[in-house]
């Protein structure tokens, strides 16, 4: 829908917006009316350079014309429920299940609620096989994994506004450091049953896991019969180089959640684990609604499979490579962390916000995740020549906002 189509300007519809809906983000000042390929158009036909990727979604592009064709196909079969068999949910379960080396997935309809899922299942696994006790979970400290009232149990950040107010959490959540082996081993009792942990904490400010620290986790749960859990809602699908990152530490985890890249847009989430662990979900043990709803499996499908078949996540590893090289020329730049395409760029002030709308103003998108740091998780499509252009409007940007430290 386009602005020109609903009778009212835009700023007609700006202040509708403050009217009737309730803010928990600061928006841009413009209106995203049309997605193609690395930029998004606003209502006066302006095209931004996305390198935010509508929040690491949009990784083969805004509205690629295989994910776009499969919604209109799957449009005659919009929702029948989980009572009725439907097409995609079927392929995209093996096309899912076969690619990353898993037996099994349950759909969901978000991040938060496929980690939530993953909760669900490491708990009443522990609690069905070792006894009412065994239900402990320990997650890292500065994490993320979601704003349902248990996956907010498991981010470990406490006194942020993401938190604050909250409390009481639900039990069974303890924190350690993040790399930090020894930190997760002594938070490790008797009754833990699972450790859960993000390959690269993104919205805690992107730092990724060291290999040594993940194999270690490995070895850990495997010494103490507990489950790894890993949170790939924002690493999956090929961001960091690999389809899912577990494949870059050369480890398995015993369960693996999903959502952002694989729906292309649409909101989808998913579970995967082994034949064997997936026993604990019986029926009626978990569902929803919508959860693999048949146009998200469609979009889903095709997204996944272009991510496949053009190589992106190989792409990521490239580009990425060269990004990080060129952001670490940037002025004021105290680190450049990532994996592949999931970059975080920390300067020596704090600019990140003023950064971002500054840039936006030069049509340029990109994320704040800290005070300080800036996020680039753009499309995987992204070309060298993109991301010169977007380091030049970063580098003139922070110049400036340095003058006026
Ligand atoms: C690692 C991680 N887990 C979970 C979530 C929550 O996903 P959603 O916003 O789809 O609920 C996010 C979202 O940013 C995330 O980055």
């Amino acid at each position: 829908m386009k602005v020109k189509d609903t009778g009212y300007t835009k700023e007609d519809l700006k202040q509708l917006a403050e009217q009737y809906m309730n803010e928990t983000f600061q928006r841009f000042d413009f209106i995203a009316e049309e997605g193609d390929g690395m930029y998004i158009l606003d209502e006066e036909g302006n095209k931004y350079l996305d390198f935010m990727g509508g929040i690491a979604v949009n990784s083969v592009g805004n509205a690629p014309k295989r994910v776009v064709d499969a919604i209109r196909e799957q449009s005659t079969m919009i929702h029948a429920s989980n009572y009725c068999y439907t097409i995609p949910q079927i392929l995209l379960a093996k096309l899912i299940c076969d690619s990353i080396g898993m037996d099994k997935i349950v759909y969901q309809n978000s991040g938060a609620e496929a980690n939530e899922a993953m909760i669900k299942l490491a708990r009443k696994y522990g609690v069905d096989n070792f006894g009412p006790n065994r239900y402990k979970i320990v997650t890292a400290k500065n994490s993320f994994h979601g704003r349902t009232l248990a996956t907010l149990a498991a981010t470990g950040q406490p006194g942020s506004a993401i938190q604050n107010g909250y409390e009481p959490f639900i039990p069974g959540f303890t924190y350690a450091e993040f790399n930090d082996l020894e930190s997760f081993e002594a938070a490790c009792d008797e009754n833990t049953i699972a450790i859960m942990i993000e390959p690269v904490q993104g919205e805690g400010g992107v730092y990724p896991a060291d290999v040594s620290f993940m194999q270690g986790l490995r070895k850990l749960c495997d010494e103490k019969n507990m489950l790894l859990l890993l949170d790939e809602v924002q690493t999956g699908w090929g961001r960091t180089g690999a389809l899912m990152a577990y494949m870059r530490y050369g480890i398995k985890p015993d369960v693996v959640s999903m959502a952002k890249a694989m729906g292309g847009g649409m909101p989808i989430g998913a579970m995967c684990t082994t034949k064997e662990l997936m026993k604990t979900f019986g029926p009626g043990a978990h569902g929803s609604t919508y959860a693999g709803n048949p146009v998200c499996c469609a979009a889903a499908y095709a997204q996944i499979s272009e991510i496949i078949e053009k190589n992106l996540p190989e792409r990521a590893e490239k580009t990425g490579a060269y990004l990080m090289n060129l952001l670490k020329t940037l002025p004021h730049v105290k680190e450049v962390r990532g994996l592949g395409l999931h970059i975080g760029v920390e300067f020596d002030f704090d600019i990140a916000t003023e950064l971002k709308y500054l840039c936006a103003e030069r049509f340029l998108l990109m994320t704040a995740v800290r005070s300080n740091v800036i996020r680039l998780v753009p499309p995987l499509i992204v070309t060298e020549e993109e991301c010169d252009m977007a380091v030049s409007i970063i580098k003139t940007a922070v110049e400036e906002l340095a003058l006026k430290k």
